[in-house]
Formats: structure tokens, sequence, C-alpha cells
């Protein structure tokens, strides 16, 4: 049952957490799975009252393991094709979501596993957390985003090295290298987690999904094309009711009453 595979709780107003829930298969990324992560996906896009999404895997061994391997044997061309357009849509509409989004990541990510962190706006790791791309030893390569997002975050040799040795690299290295935002004993990961998102809520939201957009979108433009599209959004931002509302509330010396709009 897509519930049971991936938890939804609500864990204050407007924190979610979604957990990734097959501990015995190191929470690996089945068919079945990446279709409740897009139900999911549009259920949170939808709801106003989510501000912020932390994405865990269940049990202490795995965040995600990477994609069911077992789906994989067989040669079975067209399953593999679909399975492969449907989690890189997944995993791309995650990373569009207009709500920032904290991995947090204990024991393994691996294959499909990191690539959806990297999807994910914050990275928290705890100490046992191990990162990799390690697809090469399967006589595979990445299909869901890797190959890409880790060079476009660490840079050619260092996702070299993680790619092309199948290095697994700790949580302490992920901070490291600028991917994980935190790393943590891993009896504070989830606590750390729910920080960040509590800091989170105090951006307003609009202003939130646009950064989102803005960090997401720019590196693939020239610099003066992404900054004037900067400067639109701020020029945007400004125009809203939450621009005016931050505005009025610092100089008045209270807390805004941010509402995305
Ligand atoms: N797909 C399907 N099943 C997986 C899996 C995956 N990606 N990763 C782990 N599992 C299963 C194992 O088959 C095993 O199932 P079983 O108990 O029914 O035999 C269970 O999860 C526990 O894993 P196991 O391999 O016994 O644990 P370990 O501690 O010896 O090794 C790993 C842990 C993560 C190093 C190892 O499981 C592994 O290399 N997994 C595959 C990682 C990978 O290549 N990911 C990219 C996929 S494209």
């Amino acid at each position: 049952m897509a519930e049971s595979i991936l938890l939804r709780e609500t864990i204050e107003p407007g924190i979610v957490r979604l957990t990734f829930n097959r501990p015995d298969k190191l929470n690996a990324l089945s068919t079945a799975m990446i279709e409740a992560l897009d139900a999911a996906i549009d259920a949170i896009a939808a709801d106003a009252s989510v501000r912020t999404v932390i994405l865990t895997g269940a049990g202490e061994r795995a965040f995600v393991a990477g994609a069911d391997i077992a789906e994989y044997q067989g040669n079975r061309t067209r399953a593999f094709a679909a399975y492969q357009f449907e989690s890189r849509r997944v995993f791309d509409k995650l990373e569009a979501l207009r709500k920032p989004t904290i991995a947090a990541i204990r024991g393994y990510a691996l294959g499909g596993g990191f690539e959806l962190a990297l999807c994910c706006d914050i990275i928290v790791c705890a100490e046992s957390a191990r990162l990799g791309l390690p697809e090469g030893l399967l006589g595979l390569s990445p299909g869901g985003g890797g190959t890409q997002r880790l060079t476009r975050a660490v840079g050619r040799h260092a996702a070299s090295d993680i790619m092309l040795a199948a290095r697994r690299i700790t949580g302490q290295r992920a901070y490291e290298l600028g991917i994980a935002a935190a790393v943590v004993p891993d009896a504070e990961l989830m606590t750390t987690a729910i920080e960040r998102a509590r800091a989170v809520k105090k951006v307003a939201p609009l202003a939130a999904a646009e950064m989102k957009r803005l960090i997401r979108q720019g590196p693939d433009s020239a610099l003066p094309v992404a900054q004037a599209f900067e400067q639109e959004v701020l020029l945007r931002l400004y125009g809203t009711r939450d621009g005016q509302e931050g505005i009025d509330a610092f100089l008045a010396k209270r807390d805004p009453d941010f509402r995305g709009e």
C-alpha cells in the first residue's frame, strides 16, 4: 500500500515529513515507492498549509539504497525504460516543488537515493551517512540526474572520484564538499532537520519559492541573464502583500505575518 511504503506525517504546523519505509530492503526505490512519492509531492504542492518537507528513510541503516535492483533483472527493456522515465519525472518534480525540501540522511544514500537527496534544497547528514553513485559497479550509470546534479554541486573532479571510483563518501566529507549543510551524531539528525525546517518556515513562502527557482536555474544561464531574472523576481516580490508586510513588520519591530500573497 502506498501509505505504508511512504509515510507522511505532520511534525508540527507547516512541517511535513516523508519517510521511505522499506527498511528490510534499505528503502530501495520500487516502482510503487516512486508512485507514492509522486502523489505525495502533488498533495504537498496543493496544500498551502505545508511550508517545508523533510525527506528521510525508515530504520537505522539507510536513507535510500537506490533503485530496486530486483526490478531491473531480466533485460526487460520496456519496463526498465518506464521506470527510468518515471523516476526522472518525479525527481524533477521534487526539485521544482515551490517549497523548500530538506533531506535528512542516515546510513546509505546510494544511486537513486543520493540523486533524490540532490533534488532537495538542504541536506543534513548523520555521521553514519554514506553517499555514492555506485551504478558503475552494476555495469550501469546513474539515470536520475546524478551525473549532472552532483557535478554541478561539487565540480567535475570530486564528482568523478565519487562515480568513476564508486566511492561512498561520509556525511563529514559531504559537509566538506558543500553538499551537506550539517553533519551531526545520528541521534541528533531529526532534531537538526526540524530546526532547519523551523528556520525555513520564517522565510516568506513566495520569496522561498522564487529563490529556489533562481538557485536552480541560475547556473544554467549566462550571468547577465540570471541577474536580470533575479532583479525581475525581487521587483515582483516587492509588490506583493508579503513583501510590504515584511518591511512594515521590521520597522514596527514585530513578527511578520506572511501569507504567501
Ligand atoms: N535494490 C534492491 N534491494 C536492495 C538494494 C537495492 N538497491 N539495496 C539493498 N537491498 C536489499 C538487499 O538485497 C538485502 O535484501 P535481502 O535481505 O532480502 O537479501 C537487504 O536490502 C539488505 O542489504 P544487504 O546487501 O544484505 O546489506 P549489506 O549491509 O550487506 O550492504 C549495501 C549494504 C547498501 C552496500 C548493499 O545493499 C548494496 O550495495 N546495495 C545496492 C546499492 C546500489 O547499487 N544502488 C544503486 C542501484 S541502481
